[in-house]
């Protein structure tokens, strides 16, 4: 096993590892879930911390080296910070990195550091207090303000702010998102919505970034940022003079399938080689019955080769994907 490695049948090398350790999340945003309630995985269905460190492990060895913690929202499990830790200690990794809403980031960011965590992104997809409460059913842009205000003074770099671009929604306020650029070395990251699963956003035509990109030109001219050995999938720019960034992840307008270096693992315990195609294996009904290393990196390779192309999601072709993605991770 020592010398394989996780390359897909499109030659893709998979190095990426997302890890969603819980569906349950403190805020409820249109875009994510839906109106009605939807049932929790209890608490037997989700990996626990170990299961999850074994897995890693597992991956490291198959050649990941970079991974990154999601949820639903990851703060909200409880000893997340011990588990964070232990993810960090762990031999082989060079980036370990967190997505959070940043809800309850304020009181927790020193123990994020403490637990090796350097880089964060966070969830953020309007600057009006008011707008946050309709978005996120919550009237806490205050304090995910104030998380983010913290996370800079105490070094954490680079921290993103994930903006999911909605039209009627927050279109009105991207050129103002973008601003925070100039004025903070943040990273702004537009993000296209992308229709799966079950949320409360209607048929409203999509904002897709080339959009997005004429309405934040009024700022000025968006120069491109030098391609890096560890870039995701944003299309980097920057404004002249400012001290963050500004990102596009366009899945819809762009596909970025053929640079595709993720893995998901769900926290019910399922490998998912595509974020945007239901295919997944599952990884918890191996580990609790006994399965040995050796065959949970046979599911590794399994999900490796189930790794489709490019993914279906087109703009005139919506739907289709049934997860959630307050199960997947985003
Ligand atoms: N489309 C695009 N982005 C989404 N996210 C959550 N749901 C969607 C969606 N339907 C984003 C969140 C979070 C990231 C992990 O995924 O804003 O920052």
């Amino acid at each position: 096993m020592a010398d394989l490695k996780l390359i897909d049948p499109y030659n893709r090398h998979l190095n990426y590892l997302r890890i969603s350790i819980t569906d349950r999340c403190n805020l409820k945003c249109i875009y994510c879930v839906p109106r009605h309630l939807i049932p929790r995985l209890s608490h037997d269905e989700i990996l626990t911390y170990e299961e999850i460190l074994r897995l890693v492990r597992i991956g490291v060895r198959l050649g990941i080296s970079k991974i990154r913690v999601t949820g639903g929202e990851p703060l909200v499990r409880k000893g997340v910070y011990g588990f964070l830790t232990d993810l960090s200690g762990l031999d082989g990794l060079v980036d370990l990195s967190l997505t959070t809403n940043g809800v309850t980031l304020k009181d927790n960011l020193n123990k994020i550091k403490t637990a090796g965590i350097k880089r964060i992104n966070i969830s953020l997809d309007t600057l009006n207090p008011k707008k946050f409460e309709r978005i996120t059913g919550f009237d806490l842009f205050d304090q995910v303000w104030q998380g983010i205000e913290m996370a800079l003074s105490l070094g954490f770099h680079p921290i993103k702010l994930n903006i999911v671009a909605l039209n009627g929604i927050n279109d009105d306020e991207l050129a103002d998102m973008a601003h925070l650029s100039f004025d903070y070395p943040l990273h702004i990251r537009f993000i296209e919505y992308m229709p799966i699963g079950e949320s409360q956003i209607g048929n409203a035509p999509l904002l897709l970034a080339p959009e997005i990109k004429k309405r934040i030109s009024v700022l000025g001219k968006l120069i491109p940022v030098a391609k890096t050995m560890n870039d995701g999938p944003a299309q980097r720019y920057h404004f002249e003079g400012a001290a963050g960034e500004i990102g596009f992840i366009h899945a819809l307008s762009h596909h970025f399938c053929d640079r595709c270096n993720r893995l998901r693992l769900t926290a019910r315990g399922q490998l998912r080689p595509c974020l945007l195609s239901d295919h997944h294996e599952d990884v918890r009904g191996i580990m609790r019955s006994g399965g040995t290393d050796e065959q949970l990196a046979e599911v590794f390779f399994r999900a490796v080769r189930h790794k489709p192309s490019d993914h279906n999601l087109a703009i005139q072709n919506p739907s289709g994907v049934c997860g959630q993605m307050s199960s997947i991770g985003g």
